[in-house]
């Protein structure tokens, strides 16, 4: 049991850990391009900033969160989420001081109690992103835009992006109504969870994940019959900025999304199961929740790392390979381990990977060592190579040699097939 890790987690090493760098890496330099700035906030934060910033009606907040008492008798939360911290840090920080928009983006880890079923897991990854200070359907635009963009470098094709717009306090008010008219005659038939949803917060029954609730409220009042002039310009706004940028969208009115800090737009890229690999949307209350002196508007999206790894498997994307062991420097007596460790020493500090014995081997336990790793290139230091002050470096794959002063070991290991 002590050498198993917990239902719903993962570890990571070897090739996935290798992949996860790659999409991560991708990820942070084409925000660099965008012009966003990375953000580390804690793993946990006081329990009260999800259940005012992701609302208490909501799965996340009322099932999943990992909560604790601490020694000092504060309740905590691991963050389930990676929105509600950087807008917590956002404000601590008087970051709204600085020239809006703040454009700040993050690789965290998130925590959800959930049904470890696939594509669920109680600790997953989230590259996001949230730009703060704009009201501008442009926002949410660029959010789509850089999402389209990370997708194409890492080479995937399956993903259609979806948006729909739920509107804003003023529209909810009347989308309410509607809605809660529309479930009455249904309540019966509802969970018990639902029918507690209703009189707190209608919107979160649309996305209850029980059966039953999800087939009563494909029938029911959509969101965008309900929006303001306000929320169906913003709407109509980005449509048109997506047009003429060419990304392909398509209006999804059944998006809404599990999280209460939402308003007018919503959006997922999904799979042709439905399965989502991000989702975001705007959030212009989300500030004043957290802080009642501040009313700025943002929007931002949370990318699934795991999501996208297993979707790049299903549409069969090669990573490019680990670097390689460029040499591998093999030592023949105790003489020899100075001189050839400082040569790997001087060879990693440029950046050539390369590896030595540690082991105490033969000098043939060597050699299958270096077959073993892939090592590309080889060469043995013994006395006799100390006292000429040179070696023999052998390529691997096509078994040539070539004679090599100690000294510019690193010029050689270009060339050496070559001779
Ligand atoms: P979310 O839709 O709850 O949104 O999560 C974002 C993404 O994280 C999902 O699309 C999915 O890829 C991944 N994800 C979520 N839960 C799990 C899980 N249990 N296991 C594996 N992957 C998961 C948010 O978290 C918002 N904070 C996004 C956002 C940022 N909205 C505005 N700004």
């Amino acid at each position: 049991m002590i050498t198993q890790a917990p239902r719903g987690v993962q570890d990571w090493f070897g090739e996935a850990m290798h992949k996860r760098r790659i999409v991560e890496e991708t990820a942070r330099s084409l925000a660099n391009a965008y012009h966003m700035q990375e953000i580390i906030t804690p793993m946990f934060e006081h329990t009260v900033l999800f259940q005012r910033g992701v609302g208490e009606t909501t799965d996340v907040v009322q099932k999943e969160m990992y909560t604790f008492t601490d020694k000092g008798n504060r309740s905590i939360t691991l963050k389930p989420e990676g929105t509600a911290g950087t807008i917590r840090a956002y404000l601590e920080h008087n970051m709204y001081a600085e020239p809006a928009p703040k454009k700040l983006f993050y690789v965290t880890q998130a925590f959800r109690y959930e049904k470890p079923q696939s594509g669920r897991l109680r600790q997953h990854h989230q590259f996001g992103v949230e730009i703060v200070g704009s009201e501008s359907p442009l926002v949410e635009a660029e959010l789509m835009s850089f999402i389209t963009e990370l997708l194409k470098r890492l080479g995937l094709k399956g993903a259609k992006l979806h948006i729909n717009s739920i509107g804003c306090a003023a529209c909810r008010k009347q989308y309410n109504e509607a809605l809660l008219a529309f479930l009455n005659d249904k309540k019966d038939s509802l969970c018990p969870l639902c029918r507690e949803r209703m009189l707190k917060n209608p919107l979160r029954v649309l996305d209850c994940k029980n059966p039953e609730c999800r087939e009563i409220v494909k029938a029911s009042p959509r969101t965008v019959d309900y929006l303001d002039e306000a929320c169906r310009n913003h709407f109509e706004s980005l449509q048109k900025i997506l047009t003429s940028l060419g990304i392909a969208y398509e209006v999804d009115t059944d998006i809404v999304r599990g999280l209460d800090y939402y308003t007018r737009t919503v959006f997922e890229f999904v799979n042709q199961d439905g399965f989502a690999l991000c989702g975001g949307g705007r959030y212009d209350n989300l500030v004043k929740e957290i802080d009642e002196k501040q009313d700025i508007p943002a929007a931002g999206f949370g990318m699934g790392i795991e999501r996208i790894l297993s979707f790049m498997e299903a549409e069969q994307i090669a990573f490019p390979p680990e670097d390689p062991v460029a040499l591998y420097v093999g030592v023949l007596g105790e003489d020899a381990i100075a001189t050839a460790y400082g040569i790997v020493r001087r060879l990693r500090a440029k950046g050539i990977v390369c590896e030595t014995d540690y082991m105490g081997r033969s000098v043939k336990a060597q050699m299958k060592y270096a077959n073993k790793i892939g090592a590309k290139k080889t060469v043995i230091i013994g006395s006799e190579e100390l006292e000429k002050n040179e070696a023999v470096l052998k390529d691997m794959e096509s078994g040539e040699s070539i004679r090599v002063r100690l000294d510019e070991i690193e010029n050689a290991i270009g060339g050496a097939g070559n001779v």
